[in-house]
C-alpha cells in the first residue's frame, strides 16, 4: 500500500468498536446464563479469533450485520474443544482465555501465529500456577503453545511486576472459579474493562487503588452491550487531523474511559486542539464525540503512570512528535518491546528511514521534532498499529511512503482505508 501527502481532512467518522471491550463481551457472554446481545462489535481478526475459540468450546455465536448474539453456556458449560485453540495474533484472546480455561474440567492446548508464539506468557503462567492451575509452555520457552489442564483453583493475593490488563484479567477470570477471594495489585492502573463488565454481568468485583478484587461467582447473567468506538483506532485520525494543515474532523462515540484516555491528555498537552463535544456513559464506560483541528504541536515528556493508559497509542504519538517543535521523551514504556512487534525498534527504524531524528532507549525513545519527513519503504513487521501509524505519518510528509505488509491492519481496523478516504473527500 502506498501513501503520500494529503489535502485537509474534513468530515465526521464513527470509528469501529473497541477491541478490548469486544473481546470481553464475547468471553463473558459465553460464560453467562442467557443470550448476550452485542452491538458495534469490532469484526477485526483478533476478535474473530475469540469468537472462533468459544465456538470450538460449544458456544452458539451468531453474527448479523448489526449485532453479535452469544448464547451463554454458564460458568461450567464450556466443552472440551476437539482441536488446538487458535488465538491467531491476539494476546488478549490468549491471555484472558487461559484464565478461563484454568478453571474448567477439561484439558486444552492453545496457540497462535508466529508473533503470538514469541510473546511472553510467564506473566500468566506464574500467577495461574500459584492459584493451582496446571499450565505449561509446550516448548518450555514460556511462550505459546500452552497446554492447560483445568483444575481446582484457590484465591491468591498477587502483585504483578508490570501493569497489564491482560495479566490482571486472566487472574480475575480464574478468580471467578477459585475457592476464595482473589486480589491483583499492579504498579500502575491498567485498563479496567474487565472489572466494569464483569460487575455488570453480576460478578462481585471491586477496585481499591491499583488493586482489583474478585470473589468466586455462582452465575453470570447475560447483558445487552453497546461497544463504544475504540480510542486506539481513533488515535490515528486524531493524529492525522492534528498534523495535516487545515483539517477539522469529528470523531463520534469514542470510548474515553480514564484508564484509556492518555492519548487525549498527551495530544492536548502538546498543543493539540481536541474538543469534547458531547459525552455519554454506558455500564461505566464513558464515550464522547471529539472535534479535532489541525494544530501546531510542541514536544513533551511521557512517562510514569500515564503509560498504561496510552500504551497502544505510543507509536502514533511518536510519529506525531516528529512534526512537533522541540524534543519529546518517552520513558517507562519497555512493554512496547513485547507487543505484536518490538514497537520501540519498529518506530525508531522506520521513522529514521523517513528522515526523523529518533534515538531508541531501553524503555522508550527520544524524538527531536521539526525535521521534514520524506518517503520510504516501511517494514511494518506485520504489526497493525505500526502499519497504520506510517500511513498517518505519510499524510504530513513529502514523497511516497510504501507499506508492503499492509494486510495486518485487518487485526484491529479492517475499514481503515475506507475511513481515511472518506475524510480526504
Ligand atoms: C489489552 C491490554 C494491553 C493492550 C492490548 C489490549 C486488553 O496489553 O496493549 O492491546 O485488552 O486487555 P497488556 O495487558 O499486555 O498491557
Amino acid at each position: 500500500m502506498k501513501f503520500s501527502s494529503s489535502s485537509p481532512l474534513r468530515g465526521c467518522l464513527n470509528v469501529p468498536g473497541d477491541k478490548s471491550i469486544s473481546h470481553r463481551s464475547v468471553m463473558f457472554g459465553a460464560l453467562a446464563k442467557g443470550t448476550t446481545e452485542i452491538s458495534n462489535f469490532l469484526k477485526g481478526a483478533d476478535c474473530l479469533s475469540t469468537i472462533s475459540c468459544f465456538r470450538s468450546m460449544g458456544v452458539d455465536i451468531q453474527e448479523t450485520d448489526q449485532t453479535i448474539l452469544v448464547r451463554g453456556k454458564g460458568l461450567h458449560g464450556l466443552r472440551r474443544p476437539d482441536h488446538v485453540l487458535d488465538c491467531g495474533n491476539s494476546g488478549t484472546t490468549t491471555r484472558l482465555i487461559s484464565g478461563i480455561l484454568a478453571g474448567q474440567d477439561f484439558d486444552v492446548t492453545l496457540t497462535g501465529d508466529e508473533s503470538i508464539q514469541k510473546r511472553p506468557m510467564k506473566r500468566i503462567i506464574e500467577p495461574l500456577s500459584l492459584m493451582g492451575a496446571h499450565i505449561l509452555s509446550v516448548r518450555g520457552n514460556d511462550c505459546a503453545p500452552l497446554s492447560i489442564s483445568g483444575s481446582h483453583l484457590h484465591g491468591i493475593s498477587y502483585s504483578t511486576p508490570v501493569a497489564s490488563a491482560q495479566v490482571k484479567s486472566a487472574i480475575l477470570l480464574a478468580g471467578l472459579y477459585a475457592d476464595g477471594e482473589t486480589r491483583v495489585t499492579e504498579p500502575a492502573r491498567s485498563r479496567n474493562h474487565t472489572e466494569l463488565m464483569l460487575a455488570s454481568f453480576g460478578a462481585d468485583v471491586k477496585t481499591e487503588g491499583t488493586t482489583a478484587i474478585i470473589r468466586p461467582a455462582k452465575e453470570l447473567f447475560s447483558q445487552s452491550i453497546q461497544v463504544p468506538g475504540d480510542i486506539s483506532s481513533a488515535a490515528f485520525f486524531m493524529a492525522a487531523a492534528l498534523l495535516v494543515p487545515g483539517s477539522e474532523v469529528l470523531l463520534k462515540n469514542v470510548g474515553i474511559n480514564p484508564t484509556r484516555d492518555g492519548v487525549l491528555r498527551v495530544f492536548r498537552q502538546m498543543g493539540g486542539e481536541i474538543e469534547t463535544v458531547s459525552q455519554t456513559s454506558r455500564a461505566g464506560e464513558p464515550a464522547a464525540d471529539l472535534l479535532v483541528r489541525s494544530s501546531r504541536l510542541h514536544g513533551t515528556e511521557i512517562g510514569g503512570d500515564i503509560i498504561p493508559t496510552l500504551i497502544d497509542e505510543l507509536p502514533v504519538i511518536a510519529a506525531a512528535a516528529c512534526f512537533a517543535d522541540g524534543v519529546t521523551v518517552i520513558r517507562d514504556a519497555a512493554e512496547l518491546k513485547v507487543k505484536e512487534s518490538n514497537r520501540i525498534q519498529a518506530m525508531a527504524e522506520n521513522l529514521t528511514a523517513m528522515g526523523a531524528d529518533v534515538t531508541e532507549t531501553e524503555d522508550g525513545m527520544i524524538i527531536r521534532g521539526g525535521k521534514p519527513l520524506h518517503g520510504a519503504v516501511i517494514d511494518s513487521r506485520n504489526d497493525h498499529r505500526i502499519a497504520m501509524t506510517f500511513a498517518v505519518a505519510a499524510l504530513a510528509s513529502q514523497g511516497e511512503v510504501s507499506i508492503p505488509q499492509w494486510d495486518c491492519v485487518n487485526i484491529s481496523y479492517p475499514a481503515f482505508l475506507d475511513d481515511l478516504r472518506s475524510l480526504m473527500g
